[in-house]
């Protein structure tokens, strides 16, 4: 049994006693071991009230402490001691120099936390706490200092070695061996410190910025990938000049370098001037990566890159701010991918991720506030909440301010704090003084979980021709907080009258800006308590309303829609997303009920306004073939499930199938020829129209394939043959695996393994096309294939392809009434939970969701949770997720 683990709080929150001004780092790379040997000048912290006789820093406990001086004075064992978690030197001067040396073994680090070793290079994470890992330090995000790295290994099986900022010396030493010298002149946290070294190989660019500064791009991969880096350059030179635009920042060191690793937790990391990324997230070419694939790295790298300003140049005080620089940048990221692609399609696929994933989580036993008050283990909170929430409460701020303020609020804000430690109190304060707005009420997004329910009710009076919209907030309970204040929602809306045009609403913050009454199609209420009404005069007939236009807060809204209403908007809203919105409503409302039918044991029949209004949309060439794509895709089973009072994992499934196969039987003459019509050999592209052409295409193939029409089958078979790009093979790929053509589907599995298995990326993709297969027999073949070459336990891509493939993206078998995905799934967990703490504390997420299913399924998976709370010694990462869940 592992004992309760200390609960760090942000009420706790104290400077540092100590300060930094210098680290000088000497890393000796050898095969075995790695010697680092560190040099910090220090002096007490001004700002500290306390004057503590001696010094704590971080340090994991599988350092090994060669020798410690302190102002060149060779310290021995009366002098300091140990710590469970680091070290302390009894007494120290107000100002000293620390040198230590410690061993490390980065062969051995499986966790991928610190320094560690990627199929041949070195490379670090250092965020939120690996930099202990390497050394003795003030590993918190308050602690800023000038690094100066050296790097000193085998010439020739590390001819590259780069560490963060520009490099300043570099020679040949004995044995084969060489040394470099890099330094940063930005001073850091230790959480941003990047090294690098192996035998990689580079593209490189380069880029001018506003101001005038050369600097070189350079990205390095392993030489089998050079040829899939070019995207990603493109994407960061569009990143760069975006944020000298839209934000007026520019970059500000001679170099910026991204390299590509296998090995890696998450994402990727925006170490100053080197970011390390995953392959997956860096990886390019019309062969091996899908049209996601693409955007997916384009987001990514814009992503870090905005971190430059974002996360480093300001920084966080203390970990409890992560959603400071995370929900900020994602914000960041999300419009800048918004303006190279298309917006509507950005801001659709960005909700339908936040209220699955993040309104689950805000539903669940992990739930948080984006700010959050107390925590476990930092790791378990790079969260849906932290990232996607955040990023919806800052939008929610550039909302009501609107975009000129929102700007005049950003720039005051990276003034004031440059070069400083924050919090997200900074960052709202700016936001406040440049635009003169008061948030005071706005602020409990940051401090109160869960998601907020809008019940939104009208009511039309034809004599005095005025409407009113009445707007209800509630907010469930989550862990902690019983009770919740209302929160200050922005709620975009315009009126449609019977022609489906817009009518002409008052703009009532222009009102107040500029005294002048200006006419908007689309009006933000603020809504500030739990039951408001607004009235809207001059309405002459009794509109239809377009309600939480552009999903203008991470709410849920509840207005009783009728099924016409809904395929009005659906025809007519002028909001691009509310037309999806529309589509979606009407399909969760079908599909509900039918869910309701199946459950009473009554025969299916399916409304025939579905299939009507998907024809209409088929039908309608003006409309962009991506949004077509999205309107035809039912709710996933996720987002019915979330939805679900109950989850009913088999009824949502089995109701889904049956209404696409109905409607595929429905419309077959219509989603052929639109199959045909979007067919086309060009050269790949991963350009917007191209990708919506082939989103819609594979659209229409799903479809075709649920009639169980064998020509069908054939059309797949032959696009998985002919295609010239991934996106058109593995989605050829996945519906017919998934469809339940078995024969087919393993002579084709075969053949694509066959031809990729060189390339790891498509090999993962391999993987999770088979473990998110809904057909019977799927846990047997995940089985198999965890012995399978292509598979590797210490691979955090593999584990997140197979496993959470299954277990996250496979309801029906995931959630097996014999159980056995539940043990199988624990069971990996407790494998993991030594190997590497933060992937293994991940993948326990679909069990936290227990109270969500019937008794019977409740039962089987917390008597799982408890299995893998009585397994042994749980990581701190573990135990925070499992014990909360079972609490
Ligand atoms: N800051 C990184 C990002 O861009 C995430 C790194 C988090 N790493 C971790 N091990 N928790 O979002
Ligand atoms: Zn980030």
């Amino acid at each position: 049994m592992t004992e309760q683990p200390e609960v760090i709080y942000l009420k706790d929150y104290q400077v540092p006693s100590f300060l930094i001004d210098q680290t000088e780092l000497r890393f000796e790379l050898e095969s075995e071991r790695t010697i680092v040997n560190a040099k910090l000048t220090m002096r007490r912290n001004p700002d500290c009230q306390q004057k503590p006789q001696g010094l704590e820093l971080h340090g994991d406990k599988a350092l090994q402490l060669y020798r410690i001086t302190l102002n060149e004075q060779l310290l021995n064992e009366s002098d300091y001691q140990r710590l469970d978690e680091g070290l302390q030197i009894f007494t120290v001067p107000d100002a000293f120099v620390l040198e230590t040396q410690v061993e490390i073994h980065p062969d051995q680090n499986t966790a991928l936390e610190g320094l560690y070793r990627s199929e041949g290079f070195y490379c670090t994470q250092c965020e939120a706490e690996g930099f202990r890992r390497i050394t003795f330090y003030l590993d918190r995000p308050d602690v800023m200092s000038v690094f100066s790295t050296t790097i000193e290994a085998d010439k020739s099986a590390y001819p590259v070695m780069l560490s963060n900022g520009n490099p300043v010396a570099t020679g040949d030493a004995d044995n084969g061996r060489h040394w470099i010298t890099w330094e940063d002149p930005h001073p850091k946290p230790a959480y941003l410190f990047a090294l690098v070294a192996g035998d990689l190989k580079m593209i490189e660019d380069q880029y001018t910025t506003s101001g005038g500064r050369d600097v070189a791009l350079r990205i390095y991969a392993a030489d089998k990938d050079l040829d899939k880096l070019d995207y990603a350059m493109q994407s960061l030179i569009n990143a760069m000049r975006w944020d000298e635009q839209v934000y007026g920042r520019e970059y500000d060191l001679d170099i910026y370098m991204i390299v590509a690793v296998d090995f890696f937790n998450m994402g990727a990391m925006e170490n100053k001037g080197l970011n390390v990324f995953n392959t997956s997230c860096v990886l390019a070419s019309p062969e091996t990566t899908t049209d996601a694939g693409f955007q997916r790295v384009e987001g990514v790298v814009a992503h870090e890159y905005f971190h430059n300003w974002s996360g480093n140049r300001v920084t966080c005080r203390d970990w409890f701010q992560l959603s400071l620089k995370e929900g900020f940048t994602v914000f960041r990221d999300a419009e800048f991918s918004a303006d190279m692609n298309s917006r509507t399609v950005k801001r659709v696929e960005n909700v339908a991720l936040l209220r699955t994933a993040q309104f689950a989580e805000d539903a669940g036993p992990m739930a948080h506030p984006i700010l959050p008050a107390s925590f476990i283990e930092i790791s378990n909170f790079y969260t849906m909440t932290i990232y996607e929430k955040g990023a919806e409460v800052v939008r929610m701020i550039h909302t009501l301010l609107g975009a000129e303020a929102f700007r005049k609020g950003s720039d005051l804000y990276f003034s004031r704090h440059d070069g400083q430690a924050v919090t997200t109190e900074d960052f709202v304060k700016a936001m406040e003084d440049a635009s003169g707005r008061d948030l005071t009420h706005f602020r409990n997004w940051y401090n109160q979980a869960g998601t907020p329910v809008l019940a939104v009710s009208d009511e039309f009076d034809a004599a005095s021709q005025t409407y009113r919209l009445t707007i209800s907030q509630s907010c469930p309970a989550t862990p902690g907080q019983d009770t919740k204040a209302p929160f200050h929602i922005p709620v975009a809306i315009g009126l449609l009258d019977s022609q489906g045009e817009d009518l002409l609403l008052s703009d009532g913050e222009a009102q107040i800006t500029t005294q002048v009454t200006t006419q908007v199609t689309t009006q933000i209420l603020e809504l500030h308590e739990t039951r408001q009404t607004f009235e809207f005069s001059g309405i002459a007939e009794r509109p239809v309303p377009s309600l939480l236009r552009g999903f203008s807060a991470p709410v849920k809204l509840n207005y009783p829609y009728t099924r016409e209403n809904l395929t009005f908007l659906m025809s007519h809203d002028s909001d691009g997303f509310n037309r999806w919105e529309a589509a979606q409503k009407l399909g969760v409302d079908i599909l509900q009920s039918l869910i309701k039918d199946y459950r009473n044991d009554k025969k299916l029949i399916l409304d025939k306004q579905l299939a009507e209004a998907f024809k209409v949309v088929l039908a309608d060439e003006s409309l962009d073939k991506a949004m077509v794509a999205k309107v035809l895709t039912l709710p996933s089973e996720a987002y019915l499930s979330e939805l679900a009072e109950e989850i009913d994992v088999d009824a949502i499934h089995h109701v889904r199938n049956f209404v696409r196969h109905q409607l595929a039987v429905q419309l077959e003459t219509q989603l052929l020829s639109t199959y045909q019509a979007c067919t086309c050999d060009d050269t790949y592209s991963p350009d917007a129209a191209s990708i919506a052409r082939r989103a819609l295409r594979n659209v229409c193939l799903g479809y075709l394939l649920a009639t169980e029409k064998q020509e069908h089958l054939e059309l797949a078979l032959a696009q998985f043959h002919e295609a010239n790009n991934m996106t058109d093979s593995q989605a050829a790929l996945n519906i017919v695996v998934h469809s339940g053509y078995q024969k087919a589907a393993e002579v084709i599995l075969e053949q694509f393994y066959l031809r990729w298995s060189h390339e790891p990326l498509v090999v993962n993709q391999w993987l999770s096309v088979q473990a998110s297969n809904p057909q019977a027999g799927t846990l047997s073949q995940v089985k198999a294939l965890m012995q399978h070459d292509a598979f590797n336990m210490r691979n955090p891509n593999k584990v997140r392809s197979l496993i959470a493939g299954f277990s996250a993206l496979n309801p029906v078998n995931f959630h097996a009434l014999d159980a056995s995905g539940y043990m199988f799934l624990a069971d990996q967990v407790i494998t993991l939970n030594n190997l590497n703490p933060q992937i293994a504390s991940r993948l326990v997420t679909p069990l936290t969701r227990w109270k969500r299913y019937n008794t019977e399924r409740q039962e089987m998976m917390k008597a799982q949770l408890q299995r893998i709370m009585d397994s042994g010694e749980l990581s701190r990462d573990v135990f925070e997720v499992v014990s909360k869940s079972l609490a």
